[in-house]
């Protein structure tokens, strides 16, 4: 078929055979390389012509970019989070973002607690002294680690994610409290969870886990402050921002005992250069941003953005709107 007459959408990254099958005879697609962090040349140069964008994360969506496609319909961002798109400048444009909730609840809820877990029983430094020669004996002091049960899990962000968490750590007998200006009440009470103040969640928490997205409010959440609010034997599990968390102060709070370890599945920067401190600490998991890093969450994350996606090419409401009032207009 002759699909010159078919709308452009860029698509940023090339991702896996049958993942974008629904645009495939709906769009022309230009595609970018399979990893980029900046839109490659190649896109670059259909920007003025394109009517859709469809991106990932690890690309920044701003003012200059937008002045460069004058005829942009729709942006869709494989993500449930947005933080890399200037949400502002695309609502005056009148173009209307979309995103991908609900599909990677579970794949990122399962993540951290295996990342939880990991930390709980310092699987990390255990496999580390198995494969490099310092496993000796059955030793009753050795890798030590917390239980969950009875433990206190405060979660920072009942939403979604923050609630399947919620779900799974109740299954491992521990107690949930939560801070969030507006939870998921109903999961919440079924839980047996409690809300608490935000300062009550660090102080409190054996485990704190962090659901919340990436906004001005909540850059640096977790500050020097934050951390010496903790206990010392606190474990900070963090999957949704790197950038929530203070990285200098982190680093001090793990080297001086403030708090007891991380799990972080994100980081400031990302990626965290191989030869940042971080990772010479044995109680610092580190995991390259993977939440939703299964074939299924992933499959159905690219699928939610093709729908948005091509809503927005028809002139329909995208069905995951996270700029909503550019309906208003
Ligand atoms: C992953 O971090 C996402 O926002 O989907």
């Amino acid at each position: 078929m002759n699909n010159s007459s078919l709308p452009l959408v860029l698509v940023t990254h090339t991702l896996p055979d049958g993942w974008l099958g629904m645009l495939k005879d709906r769009c022309q697609l230009v595609i970018g390389p399979e990893d980029a962090n900046l839109i490659s040349k190649n896109l670059e140069t259909n920007l003025h012509k394109a009517e859709g964008l469809f991106t990932l994360l690890t690309i920044t969506i701003d003012q200059e970019l937008l002045s460069k496609a004058p005829n942009l319909k729709v942006i869709s961002n494989m993500a449930v989070g947005v933080d890399n798109i200037d949400l502002a400048a695309c609502t005056s444009r009148g173009i209307p973002v979309g995103n991908t909730p609900g599909v990677l609840t579970d794949g990122t809820a399962d993540l951290t607690m295996a990342i939880l877990l990991s930390a709980a029983r310092r699987l990390f430094e255990a496999n580390l002294d198995a494969r490099e020669g310092r496993w000796k004996t059955w030793s009753p002091t050795g890798w030590l680690g917390k239980d969950l049960r009875e433990a206190t899990l405060g979660i920072v962000g009942m939403g979604k994610i923050g609630s399947a968490v919620a779900e799974r750590a109740k299954g491992f007998g521990m107690k949930i409290i939560f801070s969030d200006p507006n939870p998921r009440q109903e999961i919440a009470t079924r839980l047996g969870a409690q809300r608490v103040p935000f300062e009550d969640v660090l102080q409190l928490s054996d485990f704190i886990s962090l659901h919340i997205p990436l906004t001005e409010d909540t850059r640096n959440l977790i500050d020097e402050m934050a951390l010496q609010s903790m206990k010392p034997s606190a474990i900070l599990v963090n999957t949704a921002r790197g950038q929530i968390i203070d990285p200098n102060a982190l680093l001090q709070a793990l080297t001086n005992g403030w708090i007891a370890g991380a799990a972080l599945d994100v980081t400031d920067p990302e990626p965290l250069p191989p030869d940042h401190p971080l990772y010479e600490l044995p109680n610092c998991l580190i995991m390259p941003h993977i939440g939703s890093a299964t074939w299924n969450t992933r499959r159905a994350m690219a699928e939610r953005a093709s729908e948005n996606l091509l809503a927005g090419l028809e002139g329909r409401r995208l069905p995951y709107c996270v700029n909503p009032e550019v309906y208003q207009v």
